[in-house]
């Protein structure tokens, strides 16, 4: 099993997760992040640390999410690593908990 960042960081990337994770296992695209499932230890520790709660164990996945599994398992493999917290993208707090945002992720 893995963690899994879910629909609700897109177009947020509050970043507080990375700091968290012993294994370093968050890379980071434009608009959005990712665990890699093969790194994850499940340790559970990013999971409160997301402002915008998008962050569930695998069999915990709310409705409608489970394409985030293979999303994460893909986009792991291409963007690097981040192991820093960076600034949220801007109007993050204006687009936390806005629905429908997956066709707004950047690849
Ligand atoms: Fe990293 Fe632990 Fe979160 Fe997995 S559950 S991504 S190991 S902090
Ligand atoms: Fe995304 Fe939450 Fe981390 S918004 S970058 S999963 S802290």
């Amino acid at each position: 099993m893995a963690f899994v960042v879910t629909e609700n960081c897109i177009k947020c990337r509050f970043t507080d997760c990375v700091d968290v994770c012993p294994v370093d296992c968050f890379h980071v695209g434009p608009n959005f992040l990712v665990i890699d499932p093969d790194e994850c230890i499940d340790c559970t520790l990013c999971e409160p640390e997301c402002p915008a709660n998008a962050i569930f164990a695998e069999d915990e996945l709310p409705e409608g999410q489970e394409i985030f599994i293979q999303l994460n398992a893909e986009l792991s493999k291409k963007w690097p690593v981040i192991t820093e917290v960076q600034d949220p993208l801007s109007d993050a707090d204006d687009w936390n908990g806005k629905a429908d945002k997956l066709a707004l992720l950047e690849k």
